[in-house]
């Protein structure tokens, strides 16, 4: 092979000997996310707070050839996320990839949102995922393997969607952190980037739309209007699937990406183009 290319882009894909933990990994784009890095030999702890869809998801994995362990932990509660790293380390030797995918979104207006949902919020797409980084980055740096790591954000953090004052400030949040980390572990070979989804069918997602459609229903709005308001802003003409978030993360995960880092992939059919 020609020697500018050292490696067949085959055996850059694949990610046999690599461990990955995914975060909120029990259903929607976690799931996904899993399933692909599975797909493509990683060995893969789930972690969530959902043990039952958790189990689900790592033995849909382990049915399809795949190695996968599901343990619960609440991302905001650190020990945990400390004794998760450990229980890695200790089932798979190492980590070499963790995706921040952990998070909620609790539409409020403004004058609903008290100090406890705040910290909630707070906890656990931002706090959570900046406790797991330093935890994966400390073992990664200790063994002098390099890794990395992809936090999910959202393209709230560019442009507000209403009602998500807490979640739009804790995505924004993310970002910057992702470039902060990047800055900071580059001497320590872990690229750190992150992926702004738009808007993605999943359980979380469909419980929000089914209350916007509840309330729009009410004002009198008819079924083929409500699912075109929905998708009015989109250019694609459609909402994203777990899968094309998956996909991107593939890039971040796998040596594709080798020289980008502190970045953020905006995956959402156009919406920010429009
Ligand atoms: N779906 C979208 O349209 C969309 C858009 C932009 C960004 N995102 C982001 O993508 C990520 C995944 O979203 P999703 O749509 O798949 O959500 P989802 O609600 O369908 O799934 C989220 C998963 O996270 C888990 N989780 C919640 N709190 C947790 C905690 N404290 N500790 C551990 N796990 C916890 C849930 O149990 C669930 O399994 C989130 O960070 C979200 O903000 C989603």
């Amino acid at each position: 092979m020609n020697s500018l290319f050292k490696d067949s882009i085959r055996k850059i894909l694949d990610l046999d000997g690599k461990v990955a933990i995914v975060t909120g990994g029990a259903v929607g784009i976690g799931e996904a996310i899993a399933y692909r890095l599975a797909e493509l030999n990683a060995k893969v702890l789930i972690t969530d707070v959902d043990a039952e869809n958790g189990k689900k998801t790592a033995n849909k994995i382990t049915d399809n050839g795949g190695i996968a362990e599901f343990k619960i932990v609440d991302v905001s509660d650190l020990n945990m996320v400390r004794d998760s790293v450990v229980y890695c380390v200790e089932q798979f030797k190492k980590v070499d990839i963790l995706v921040n995918n952990a998070g909620i979104f609790p539409m409020r207006p403004i004058w609903d949102i008290d100090q406890e949902l705040w910290d909630r919020v707070m906890d656990i797409n931002l706090k959570g995922s900046f406790f797991y980084a330093k935890e994966v980055a400390k073992m990664m740096k200790s063994n002098q393997i390099g890794g990395k790591i992809i936090n999910i954000a959202s393209i709230d953090a560019f442009h507000p969607t209403g009602s998500l004052i807490h979640y739009d400030s804790s995505k924004g949040g993310m970002i910057m952190m992702t470039k902060a980390l990047a800055l900071e572990l580059a001497p320590f070979k872990i690229n750190v980037n992150a992926i702004a989804p738009g808007g993605v069918s999943t359980p979380g997602a469909d419980e929000v739309q089914s209350i916007a459609k509840q309330q729009m229903e009410k004002a009198g709005m008819q079924e083929q209007a409500i699912q075109d308001a929905f998708t009015a802003r989109i250019p694609f003409g459609r909402m994203g699937q777990p899968d094309e978030i998956a996909r991107a993360v593939i890039f971040l995960a796998t040596d594709l990406c080798s020289y980008v880092t502190g970045e953020t992939i905006i995956v959402d059919g156009g919406y920010l183009l429009s």
